[in-house]
């Protein structure tokens, strides 16, 4: 009897960005449909000014509510974007720059949330960062595990605030 292998999960990615990071963003819509990730788009829609922690909370929350499987948010640097990230509950965010920061970013920290810098890393090298980072696993390995459960009990008492 023929078996059907099934069709492994791909992410749904929850994606936004502020004017500097529109044009990687419309790049990397691009990439998901061509790698066959599924996407939602928090904006922002053009290069008009406009403020990163609107869509650093809204692709956050699409992950923390469990909407989207993944996120990813760039802004100029992808710093502002990823601390206005890491203000939900739930969310690692992490700005990586090169392919080995992508890796153990999900490897050692399992963030939920890649933030891009724009104005740092050209689209071709923040492509190959993408790629690396969505296709790489938390390693699950014990001392990560209780590294990630003492962040989690900082936000846990600092929420019940
Ligand atoms: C916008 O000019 C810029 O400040 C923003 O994109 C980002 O780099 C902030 O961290």
């Amino acid at each position: 009897m023929q078996t059907v292998e099934p069709k492994p999960h791909k992410a749904k990615i929850a994606i936004g960005c502020d004017h500097a990071g529109f044009e990687m963003k419309e790049e990397l819509k691009k990439f998901s449909k061509d790698t066959g990730y599924e996407y939602k788009d928090f904006g922002t829609n053009s290069s008009e000014s406009t403020d990163y922690p609107i869509y650093g909370r809204a692709v956050s929350e699409a992950v923390a509510s469990g909407e989207c499987d993944r996120g990813i948010v760039i802004c100029g640097t992808g710093i502002g974007i990823s601390i206005a990230a890491n203000k939900t509950p739930g969310i690692r965010a992490g700005a990586c720059y090169n392919t080995d920061m992508a890796r153990i970013a999900r490897e050692h920290n399992d963030t939920n949330v890649l933030a891009l810098g724009a104005r740092i890393t050209a689209i071709p090298l923040a492509m190959d960062i993408v790629r690396a980072w969505l296709e790489t696993e938390f390693s699950h390995g014990e001392r990560h595990i209780r590294r990630i459960d003492e962040i989690t009990e900082i936000e846990q008492l600092l929420c019940e605030r």
